[in-house]
């Protein structure tokens, strides 16, 4: 059994309370670093740390930290991005439903480091019970002092609120979700200027994903080293929630260290292949990252090894294949996805996703034709030209078969039929 630091007071049928938060140690970071660290030296700990942002794209959150100048202008805003609408992702839900103390005193954290007054969670409509836990406790934690005006008596204040989002996937990406909380149409922005430097209402703004805050308190307690060694491999650093799904016995959310073998977590943790079948494929990060296949079966699971395979940790929420699966149908579903969910900003991606989307569709009714391949790699390379990050993301699966499965795509325009079904 590896180490359980975010999930260690993880329990079957409740939240941690404020009490067996703060007896697994909780707030004793907060304490040791209010009116005694600066902070300054908060960002250079997290820098130390190399944590990495769990919300996909693993930009380093001390770097982004840094980058609000000293001299920037106040208010500044902390926003937590509990969107989580990515498919297959779970894995902020399984986190505030465990141990909400642990976001509220990293967002305390996290404002702290950068002199924000003021945090904002923005969490996706469906998470209400989410939504109303995070409101109580933050009423709990103020009543403790532990935020508010003069948080434990250093003279520092800070406000939490939560707001929930109308409800699509864009709202996610971080410009678009300023958008959405100013209340405009939540269309991406143009950056630079960062959200750091001109972000909500035009002033500095940090955001970051639930996992990466809430890994903050325990960094801040042990230190960046003790961090850094709770990986396997030598660039990762910390431990991650893998979200594993579809074809396994035991789906559900594992906090292991970042270098864990997939077939490890697949096999010891997820209880291995359903029904004895065959593994096949996986998509290792969410429904926006490409396929491993039987030749990545033991890959270290950190951004790095992902990276140098081409493909992304994502989130770290794994998607799991057998045999018996047909990629393009797979494709198929996850396409449909971001053909309804793409913002419409921009004509490659608002016109590009549906025909894919369309082509796709035809080849698994046995409709293709042979020209129908060459055409999908042309649209998908066009879709890496869009205005945000979305596009690339949608189209890394339908990459991800043709690089693995061109040989299944062709079959179905071969036979006419998708050979996943009976006749
Ligand atoms: C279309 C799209 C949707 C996204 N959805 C989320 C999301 O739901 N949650 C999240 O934390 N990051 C999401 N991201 C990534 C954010 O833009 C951003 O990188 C992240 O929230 C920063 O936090 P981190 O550095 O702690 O990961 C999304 C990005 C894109 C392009
Ligand atoms: S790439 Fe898609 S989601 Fe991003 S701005 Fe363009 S239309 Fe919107």
């Amino acid at each position: 059994m590896y180490p359980q630091v975010l999930l260690k007071n993880r329990k079957p049928d409740r939240i941690a309370t404020l009490a067996e938060y703060r007896e697994s140690g909780g707030y004793e970071g907060l304490a040791r670093v209010l009116g005694q660290r600066s902070p300054d030296e908060v960002r250079k700990v997290l820098l130390d740390a190399i944590l990495l942002g769990r919300g996909g794209a693993a930009f380093p959150a001390g770097v982004k930290m840094m980058t609000v100048a000293d001299d920037a202008p106040f208010p500044r805003y902390l926003v937590c991005n509990a969107d989580e609408m990515e498919p297959g992702t779970f894995k902020d839900r399984v986190l505030i439903h465990a141990d909400p103390h642990q976001l509220i005193e990293g967002m305390v954290l996290a404002a702290y480091a950068v002199s924000a007054e003021k945090g904002i969670i923005f969490i996706r409509p469906e998470y209400e019970s989410a939504a109303r836990i995070l409101e109580r406790e933050i009423g709990i934690a103020r009543e403790a002092g532990f935020l508010g005006k003069n948080v434990l008596g250093s003279g520092f204040n800070v406000e939490l609120a939560v707001h929930r989002s109308g409800g699509r996937y864009i709202c996610g990406e971080v410009t678009a979700q300023i958008n959405a909380l100013e209340g405009r149409r939540p269309n991406p922005r143009q950056a630079p200027p960062f959200p750091t430097e001109k972000g909500l209402w035009g002033k500095p703004t940090v955001l970051q994903n639930v996992e990466t805050l809430c890994c903050i308190p325990h960094i801040l307690r042990n230190g960046a080293q003790w961090f850094k060694e709770l990986a396997l491999t030598e660039t990762g650093a910390g431990t991650k929630l893998f979200g594993i799904s579809g074809r396994v016995n035991r789906p559900g959310c594992y906090e292991l260290p970042m270098g864990v073998r997939l077939s490890e977590i697949i096999e010891e943790y997820a209880g291995g292949m359903k029904n004895g079948g065959e593994f096949k494929a996986c998509l290792p990060g969410g429904a926006s990252t490409s396929y491993l296949t039987r030749d990545h079966y033991h890959i270290e699971m950190d951004f790095d090894a992902l990276r140098r395979v081409g493909n992304r940790l994502g989130t770290g929420a794994i998607m799991v294949f057998d045999r018996e699966t047909c990629m393009v149908a797979a494709t198929l579903n996850l396409i449909e996805f971001f053909a309804r969910e793409s913002c419409g900003w921009c004509t490659p991606c608002r016109e590009g996703i549906p025909y894919i989307r369309d082509i796709l569709a035809r080849i698994e009714a046995g409709e293709g034709e042979p020209g129908d391949i060459p055409a999908l790699k042309t649209i998908c390379k066009h879709l890496w030209y869009a205005y945000c990050a979305f596009a690339p993301g949608a189209v890394s699966p339908v990459e991800g078969l043709l690089t693995h499965f061109e040989d299944e795509v062709a079959a179905h325009i071969h036979e006419k039929k998708c050979p996943f079904k009976g006749s």
